[in-house]
């Protein structure tokens, strides 16, 4: 693959929740020279999903022959795609990258890298030994708040940086109880999975990717009658006795190399307000607080409000003065990505085919996030000892 004019074939393997926006950014890059040849899902009636993402886009349906696989290794084998977005449950993911970097492809593939350490690591090393773009879904490293951040930190203003927090929390938002987000078989864990790998590749990205010395972690899933669950999320759609093994919140403390202290709050369900995604970057000099706010709990990107305030004291006329700096994307709609943040991801993949260079997120930092989460399990099981890196 090599210049800019160059057709790139596309594909998306799993086009549920998440597996939708993929194929929306896809078709989006039309113009830059992407063609989505083929489309991969087990559950044929996805493909009524597939239908109206087209219609949506003001594009013809292609044929269901030839462009459909209901198998995965089928698509793998014969589709002939340059790049596959992989969004299939987290145990999944191990089977589709490896036969899909063996395969010659390059990847996007979903957070979390996958449902253990182990598989984690077998698709790093197909990564490393393909040769292709092993890119990761971190969309939130893509934001204007990352942006600004990452610059703020470039230029110093922070000082010594001592502590960083990370917190994701909503009040009703379990992903389908009973479903595949529940089992821990499936999944690998509930929050600390979910959610915490967006906390933390937004953290140690801003830092430039220090290592943990160690992590203590733990989690909860006491489920007082009535407390909150089941929400927006659509717990009450499926089988509310179904599978339900993982946990309702976890908390993560740990000492980076970078002398950086690290706090992580992730709950799918507490008692709060609103769902709020947010980060405080504490130094010697000032404190950046940034957060994502959904203000009617649907969980859409979109309709997210950021917000990002800068805390700086400076000495003037022999007084101390507070400084409260805001910056607020929201009042600039170019900032705003209408596919839950893939169009950046994906034009990024893109760019990153056609000139060879590494992606900003890549599988390498999805391994190092699953090193985390494993660590952080492995010290919630002894009720929070902490666990060396
Ligand atoms: N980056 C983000 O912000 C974000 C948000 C949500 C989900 N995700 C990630 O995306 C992935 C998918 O999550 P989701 O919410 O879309 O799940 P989902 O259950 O809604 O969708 C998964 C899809 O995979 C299909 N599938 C299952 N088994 C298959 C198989 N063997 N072959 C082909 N298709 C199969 C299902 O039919 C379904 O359509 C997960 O890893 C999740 O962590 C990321």
């Amino acid at each position: 693959m090599g210049a800019s004019s160059d057709v790139v074939k596309a594909g998306v393997i799993g086009y549920g929740g998440i597996g939708k926006f993929h194929l929306q950014g896809w078709l989006a890059l039309k113009s830059a020279g992407v063609e989505v040849t083929a489309v991969c899902d087990a559950d044929p009636a996805k493909w009524a999903v597939a239908e109206s993402v087209y219609a949506s886009a003001g594009l013809p349906v292609p044929s269901k022959d030839g462009c459909l696989y209901l198998d995965m290794k089928d698509f793998i084998a014969r589709s002939g795609v340059d790049v596959v977005s992989i969004c299939l449950p987290n145990f999944l993911h191990e089977p589709a990258a490896v036969a899909c970097f063996d395969r010659g492809m390059n990847v996007l593939l979903e957070k979390p890298a996958a449902n253990t350490l182990d598989a984690a690591k077998a698709i790093a090393a197909a990564y490393a030994r393909s040769g292709k773009v092993g890119a990761a879904q971190l969309n939130n490293n893509y934001t204007p708040t990352y942006e600004l951040a990452e610059d703020l930190m470039n230029s110093g203003v922070f000082g010594e940086l001592q502590t960083v927090d990370g917190w994701w929390t909503r009040r009703n938002g379990i992903p389908f109880y009973g479903d595949w987000f529940g089992i821990k078989a499936k999944s690998g864990g509930g929050p600390g999975i979910d959610l915490m790998p967006h906390l933390l590749g937004w953290l140690l990205g801003i830092m430039k990717w220090p290592k943990p010395g160690w992590v203590s972690a733990r989690t909860f899933d006491k489920a007082e009658p009535g407390c909150p669950g089941y929400g927006p999320y659509g717990g009450g759609k499926k089988n509310p006795d179904g599978v339900f093994d993982v946990e309702r919140r976890i908390q993560v403390y740990s000492q980076l190399d970078n002398g950086v202290t690290m706090n992580i709050n992730a709950a799918w369900a507490m008692h709060t307000d609103l769902e709020r995604m947010g980060f405080r970057l504490i130094g010697s000099k000032a404190t950046l607080v940034v957060e994502r706010v959904w203000p009617i709990n649907d969980g859409d990107d979109a309709k997210a409000i950021d917000t990002a305030t800068l805390y700086t004291t400076t000495m003037e006329g022999g007084r101390p003065w507070t400084s409260d700096r805001k910056f607020n994307p929201d009042t600039d709609p170019s900032t705003q990505d209408p596919f839950m943040g893939r169009t950046k991801t994906q034009s990024e993949v893109l760019d990153c085919i056609r000139t060879g260079r590494t992606p900003k997120t890549s599988i390498t930092n999805l391994l190092a996030i699953q090193e985390i989460i494993d660590a952080a399990y492995r010290s919630a099981e002894a009720a929070g000892k902490p666990v060396t890196l």
